[in-house]
């Protein structure tokens, strides 16, 4: 979503200016062209030299530069017209404020005002004191400037550098980039509620041990944060990962296959989409030590009694009013012939086909399509970017 776009990054006075820095360099990451403005108060924090050294830019910072007849340069103008988005990261109260009455008495809030409101769109990630942000100027500055069409990114709550405690922190920059994502991408989703499954489980044999697979969970996640950027509702059931809940998502942590069963149960009836990425174990131990197992002989070896667990996918697509049900198959051999015949066998209009082993932990996918007019297979590509296009081919195949 961000290949070319170009974003102006607006940095104002705030302690969370260094996290800037890491946005700048995961904008650039993603194939943004990054233009660093910064207020006079952005520069008493962190050196021009380090925006300027992340984007290979020169970082713009003056309103009252000498103008260029020949080519007619108003920095305040030319700036945004060639800008996709106007992200002002970390913005205080007081250049909230200013935007919101519209205000402009340097380059950055001459920018917010002069932009052209169709074509460059304005986020903000708030950063100030807890009381600032509280505070009812605040407060209806914020509600004004949602009114305007003005994307607020946060705040998040936490540990203030002043050494209080609450909401008024800058999200981290991964999260806005999360947003800024977000706020590219076509809203094929709106108004959906996709739930989704995604990682491994896990099935205790006792207490503290348990039989577990080498699902990462990526792709899941993946097409959670696709999803909600694409504007619906999303709900994700996940197994064990070590992955971050995605912003934007309700992330809902289970162990078990029961556990995924039930937390599945509960949401699909909100639900007008499925998808279960999750590599939900088969079987489960049918009887759980109720202590750890002990190893008193040097012959003592266990003997496991298992049981299948309920297939989650097949359950919820037999529901009375099934949601658009969509699965995953992580095959080893006969891909397409297999994938096909899961497809019928768990009565589903959509699975996703990949290769077993390959695919675990890895940052790239190659998936066919199968559905009842046959197999559609997509490039190889980064989970992230299969999943954007996955979402883009879900909500074209979703009933009018
Ligand atoms: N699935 C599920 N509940 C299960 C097992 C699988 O919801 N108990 C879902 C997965 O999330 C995936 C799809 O079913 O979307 C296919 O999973 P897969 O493990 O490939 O298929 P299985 O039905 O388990 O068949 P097999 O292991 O025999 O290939």
């Amino acid at each position: 979503m961000l290949t070319n776009k170009h974003i102006l990054l607006g940095i104002t006075g705030s302690i969370a200016a260094y996290k800037s820095a890491e946005l700048a360099r995961l904008l650039i990451k993603k194939g943004a062209r990054v233009t660093v403005v910064m207020t006079q108060g952005a520069k008493e924090f962190i050196t021009p030299l380090t925006f300027a050294t992340l984007t290979g830019k020169p970082v713009a910072d003056q309103l009252w530069l000498n103008r260029d007849a020949a080519s007619s340069n108003i920095a305040h103008i030319n700036l945004t017209r060639e800008a996709d988005a106007l992200i002002i990261a970390p913005c205080t109260a007081n250049v909230a404020a200013k935007i919101a009455q519209g205000i402009a008495d340097d380059l950055l809030t001459n920018l917010a005002l002069a932009r052209d409101q169709k074509r460059c769109a304005l986020a903000i990630a708030p950063a100030m004191n807890v009381e600032m942000w509280r505070n009812r100027a605040t407060v209806r500055n914020m509600a004004q400037l949602a009114q305007d069409g003005v994307s607020i990114f946060g705040p998040a709550s936490g540990d203030q550098a002043c050494g209080e405690f609450g909401d008024g922190r800058m999200l981290e920059p991964q999260d806005c980039l999360t947003l800024i994502e977000a706020l590219m991408t076509p809203k094929v989703l709106q108004g959906q509620h996709v739930l989704i499954t995604a990682g491994p489980t896990f099935e205790a044999i006792d207490p503290v041990r348990g039989i577990t697979n080498r699902s990462s969970g990526k792709m899941g996640y993946a097409l959670a944060k696709a999803a909600a950027a694409a504007g619906a509702h999303v709900t994700l059931i996940a197994g064990p990962t070590a992955l971050a809940n995605p912003i934007n998502v309700h992330t809902i942590k289970v162990e078990s296959a029961a556990q995924m069963l039930q937390a599945c149960l509960h949401h699909a009836q909100q639900a007008n989409v499925f998808i279960g990425v999750a590599a939900v174990a088969d079987w489960r131990v049918s009887d759980i030590a109720p202590h750890k197992i002990k190893k008193q002989h040097a012959q003592d070896v266990p003997t496991l009694q298992f049981e299948q667990t309920a297939d989650i996918l097949h359950t919820i697509a037999q529901q009375e009013k099934p949601p658009y049900c969509v699965g995953f198959a992580a095959e080893t051999e006969n891909l397409l012939e297999f994938a096909q015949a899961k497809r019928l066998k768990k009565g589903i209009p959509l699975l996703i086909a990949n290769h077993g082993p390959s695919t675990f932990g890895a940052d790239e996918n190659q998936v066919t399509l199968i559905d009842d007019t046959g197999s559609h297979a997509l490039a190889q590509q980064p989970k992230h970017q299969l999943a954007a296009s996955l979402i883009q081919e879900i909500a074209k195949r979703l009933p009018a």
